[in-house]
């Protein structure tokens, strides 16, 4: 079978892109006028929303020694996942849906879901309180469809090791990147991931315990590969607490916790009759758009609520589409949500009564509703997209109405914590002194033959650009006319200092947020963010997150020192 990166060397899939995006005629792109038929029609809310349990702990083991530092037989919380093929239904409707999804590795209990289990784990106060994940590659070797088989696993979002990253492929120097399926002779057919879950700083001081992540998520990275693996079912959240932010009503900031505390990730898919996902890798250059909309891997599901306070961690797992989501009745009225958090985890203060947000690929977005405060009159409600979109390249316009992705069933009162408290995680914004000294760089995301940074595809074997680690660095971000980029850093968060010049929005603003995904390009503009690397040397990589772009190479290496 080709690669992708063979076929680009034959010239047929770059010559056939060049064709379709400066040639006459329509852009073959996923939407209106898509290259594949409609999904088939199916009923919403149906069926309950799904929320993959944690994975169980095992038994600790004896880690590959790249891992070894950051491991302590008695602190280290060790877990075992498998990548494998299963069928699961998305829909009553539709017939059972084959999927490549994580699941725990102990025993051959099913897992039903289309994602991986939902980790769960507190931030380290020291070396060894981590997380160690052992991978292994149970997926078939020969099979028929997209996909590809090869697999490397990549926490989004998290600071962690290169060893530990999910770098895309095997490079010189790091020949064991990507794991093979045990039905493969090449090996490795299992990797251990570790995840330290320490401060930023805790090597290099001074360690910033401020910079918490709270909502993350774990996704396959194969080079060329990642949008049909992605769209395959290999993604999983992974959740974060401290002391702070503790997983409980009573104590820390007594948000919304438990059963009231639900991720919800947002998929676009399409879905032959048979009920089996379509993707066609060779027309998805500008960005892959589904037809049907998956919360949790269930298409359109519900959810029943209690009359009390609910915390919702969105999180667009979507390879190209934006959304702007709105909670609203069953007549299209809106309501209000208090956001809470993004990518970077929870904000320096609640941004409240927001009637909507726009959530591009990979962002995440949490708020707070209260639906105790939602009128009495009705005990349906939505959250409904509103953001039109018929092409990969960039979102549409905002329509009053739209598609309803969830419907909450509002029952009874139950008791629950109190309003979102007015100071959420306060860190400083960077400071003058530190903007005044930080390296300037640009990167620049177009399209010519392919896409590019800087005028260059990918290529992991060189890195675009070096860091120093502990140097602050000021990238200015930009974009070709005509598309977005959701542009996601590795290793770092950014600080968004200015967008298009000016002071960006509270959501993204320094001082208020964190990001690790920003979109630039049509409608968006330019950015300029803060980074400084921290902590673990090697190569990483950063990248447009609408998945399509990143495998036809609009990707970097980039090396700490
Ligand atoms: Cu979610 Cu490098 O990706
Ligand atoms: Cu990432
Ligand atoms: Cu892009």
């Amino acid at each position: 079978m080709f690669t992708r990166r063979e076929l680009l060397k034959l010239g047929l899939l770059s010559g056939g892109y060049t064709l379709f995006v400066s040639g006459p005629g329509p852009r073959r792109v996923y939407g209106d006028d898509n290259l594949l038929p409609a999904s088939p029609q199916t009923t919403p809310f149906l069926r309950p929303l799904p929320i993959p349990p944690s994975p169980p702990e095992t038994a600790s083991f004896t880690p590959d020694p790249a891992c070894a530092q950051f491991v302590d037989p008695f602190k280290t919380h060790f877990f075992k996942l498998v990548e494998q093929e299963d069928s699961v239904s998305l829909h009553p409707q539709l017939p059972d849906t084959v999927v490549w999804h994580y699941r725990p590795d102990i025993s051959n209990a099913p897992w039903p879901f289309a994602l991986g289990p939902t980790f769960k784990a507190r931030i380290a106060n020291a070396v060894g309180e981590g997380v160690i994940v052992r991978m292994r590659n149970n997926l078939p070797a020969n099979h028929v469809g997209f996909g590809v088989p090869h697999t490397t696993t990549h926490l989004h979002g998290g600071h962690h090791p290169s060893h530990s990253d999910g770098f895309p492929d095997d490079i010189s120097g790091f020949p064991n990147f990507v794991i093979t399926p045990e039905g493969e002779a090449r090996g490795p057919h299992s990797y251990d991931y570790c995840y330290p879950l320490l401060d930023p700083g805790f090597f290099t001081q001074p360690r910033d315990a401020t910079e918490r992540p709270s909502t993350l998520w774990y996704h396959d990275h194969l080079f060329d590969f990642t949008g049909p693996n992605v769209v395959k079912g290999l993604a999983g959240f992974f959740l974060v607490f401290d002391d702070l932010d503790t997983g409980s009503e009573t104590t820390g900031l007594q948000l919304p916790s438990g059963d009231f505390d639900i991720p919800l990730v947002l998929q676009d898919r399409r879905i032959g009759p048979d009920g089996q996902f379509r993707y066609d890798p060779l027309a998805e250059h500008e960005g892959f758009l589904g037809d049907k909309f998956l919360v949790n891997g269930a298409i359109q599901p519900f959810l029943e609520v209690k009359k009390r306070r609910y915390r919702f961690r969105f999180l667009n797992g979507s390879n190209a589409r934006f959304y702007r989501i709105f909670l609203t009745n069953a007549s299209g009225q809106a309501f209000p949500m208090d956001q809470i958090a993004t990518e970077g985890g929870l904000l320096a203060a609640p941004i409240r009564g927001i009637t909507s947000f726009e959530i591009g690929p990979a962002e995440r977005v949490e708020v707070v509703v209260d639906f105790a405060s939602l009128p009495a009159t009705a005990s349906t409600f939505f959250f409904e997209n509103r953001l039109q979109q018929t092409e990969g390249a960039q979102p549409g316009d905002v329509l009053s109405r739209g598609a309803q992705l969830l419907q909450l069933i509002v029952g009874e009162a139950a008791p629950g914590p109190g309003p979102v408290p007015s100071v959420l995680r306060p860190f400083a914004a960077i400071s003058q002194a530190e903007l005044a000294s930080a390296r300037r760089k640009t990167f620049e995301f177009d399209q010519s033959d392919g896409w590019v940074i800087n005028g260059r595809l990918a290529d992991l074997e060189h890195p675009l650009t070096t860091s120093v680690r502990g140097q602050g660095e000021i990238w200015h971000l930009d974009a070709g006319s005509g598309w977005v980029h959701p542009v996601h850093l590795h290793l770092e968060f950014m600080r968004v200092l200015r967008r298009n010049g000016d002071l960006p929005p509270l959501n993204e603003r320094d001082g208020v947020a964190r990001k690790d995904t920003v979109n630039i390009g049509a409608g968006f503009g330019n950015v300029d963010v803060f980074v400084k690397f921290r902590d673990y040397p090697g190569p990483f990589v950063f990248h447009c997150h609408n998945i399509e772009h990143e495998d036809m190479r609009m990707m970097a290496r980039m090396d700490i020192q």
